[in-house]
């Protein structure tokens, strides 16, 4: 079918300008003025903008966890992606058998239910030999991209030994290392402390995990990178001297990019301290309105080039079922941490909060232009991970992914609105104005309003290219 999507303003990373967009299976196949084409479906999208659908490179869907396991998983969480305006998804694989192949096909059928585009990242959270040996066949399987953690000791943390190999081997074939930057050893001291002299709530989690950890972190990684001439990008980045590091390394020419999340972007430790401060906590933790404004400079300046979500949501109390597509459901949460700080799941929902949140409180109160906007979520993450141009374009050849945007469009944001699976929001009573309007997938109009027409299954994987470019 021949959809023409008429009169709308097109907002990409560098541009914006007054255009048709000519979509036929699929992809988009012209973009122009006055295509004459018979028979075409004609979507009027004069007085909104037309952008392309959302990338998010950072999402945890099914993922087990603290006893429990994340709250949406790839249908769930793709469907509350798609009505926040996303329409591609990179997911993370955990390494929970021997091999690479079995832990990536264990992902694959949990996935077989998506609702959106989707890949892979890789955690590595074992080295040896063997291992390392397999990590090229990643590439083979569509995976480019390796997460290593420098937290979370004897769980998920890497040594520098083998952080520096996964670098070297990343570096000749095209990989990316992403990197969570905290310090574990601290954590595991000061956590055990707090415990021991009694203190349990929520917000001992932020004064246990200082921010000093994530930045000097970031710096090894930075000095790593240098050494073995091969690119880092730092996952969810929450300080400002994160970002400090990572200007001192790149304007040295040492290939580190940076993501934040639009939490670190509002929220601070002193959420945390509130009643329901399980609800914030996620690692690394929130931290200052300083930390808060740093980011958004980074993210201004170019220092930082994506924003994820890191979605990993968990119930509030999960105790009390809620109603999801008429059938209730609870799922153990954060009440599993009401007697002890270190047991509340972290993580936090989001998928479907980026895009809304950041055009009201980025765009729209001068943190970022419109154009920033389409790049740090849309096209930068395309390009860093391989998708461009299939994803985060609006070029003739690109998948139709397309968001039409009302920037007239007024909202109450919460819980009540959001379809991630979750009792809560972060932005509960946020007044929004910009908002999405129709969500096209590969041409396929999937989110009209509110009226849901994706479906279970009609995602596709994406096999991403190794050699993506730095920004
Ligand atoms: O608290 C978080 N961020 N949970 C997800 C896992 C991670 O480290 O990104
Ligand atoms: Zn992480
Ligand atoms: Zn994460």
């Amino acid at each position: 079918m021949t959809t023409i999507i008429r009169s709308g303003s097109l907002v990409t990373a560098e541009d914006k300008f007054e255009a048709d967009i000519l979509i036929d299976g699929g992809k988009i196949l012209a973009v122009g003025l006055d295509f004459n084409v018979p028979d075409a479906e004609v979507v009027d999208a004069s007085g909104k903008l037309v952008m392309p659908g959302g990338v998010d490179p950072h999402t945890h869907f099914d993922l087990p966890m603290f006893g429990t396991i994340s709250s949406d998983d790839h249908y769930t969480g793709h469907k509350a992606a798609a009505f926040g305006g996303t329409t591609t998804v990179i997911d993370f694989v955990s390494l929970d058998f021997p091999t690479f192949a079995e832990s990536v096909n264990a992902w694959h059928t949990k996935a077989e239910k998506a609702a959106i585009d989707y890949s892979f990242h890789m955690n590595l959270t074992r080295m040896d030999d063997a291992l390392a040996g397999e990590i090229p066949s990643l590439v083979g399987m569509g995976i480019t991209t390796l997460k290593v953690f420098t937290a979370y000791n004897n769980v998920l943390r890497l040594n520098d030994w083998a952080i520096f190999k996964a670098l070297r081997i990343a570096r000749e074939h095209g990989m990316l290392v992403m990197l969570h930057a905290e310090n574990g050893d601290v954590i595991e001291t000061l956590a055990a402390e707090a415990l021991a002299a009694g203190h349990t709530s929520p917000e001992w989690h932020a004064r246990t995990r200082p921010g000093w950890g994530a930045v000097e972190a970031t710096m090894r990684a930075a000095a790593m990178a240098a050494q073995a001439e091969a690119p880092v990008y730092v996952v969810h980045m929450n300080m400002a001297g994160e970002v400090d590091m990572l200007e001192y390394a790149r304007e040295r020419g040492v290939p580190v990019m940076g993501e934040t999340c639009p939490q670190y972007l509002f929220f601070t430790e002193e959420d945390l301290a509130r009643l329901d401060g399980a609800k914030w906590i996620c690692s690394p933790p929130m931290r200052t309105h300083e930390d808060n404004t740093r980011l958004w400079q980074g993210l201004a300046e170019g220092t930082l080039q994506t924003v994820g979500t890191d979605h990993c949501p968990f119930f509030f109390d999960g105790t009390r079922p809620i109603v999801y597509e008429g059938s209730e459901i609870a799922i153990p949460g954060k009440e599993l941490g009401s007697d002890d700080f270190t047991k509340i799941p972290n993580g936090l929902p989001g998928v479907q909060d980026r895009l809304p949140i950041l055009w009201s409180f980025g765009v729209r109160a001068g943190h970022i232009t419109a154009n920033e906007f389409v790049a740090l979520n849309c096209t930068n993450p395309a390009r860093i991970f391989g998708l461009y141009p299939q994803k985060g374009a609006l070029l003739p050849g690109s998948d139709a992914d397309i968001v039409i945007w009302d920037p007239e469009r007024r909202v109450k944001y919460g819980v009540a609105h959001s379809h991630q699976r979750t009792d809560y929001n972060l932005y509960e009573g946020w007044e929004l104005t910009g908002y999405p309007e129709k969500v096209f997938l590969r041409g396929e109009l999937i989110v009209d309003g509110e009226e849901w027409l994706g479906k279970r299954g009609g995602g596709r994987f994406l096999k991403r290219r190794p050699g993506a470019p730095l920004l």
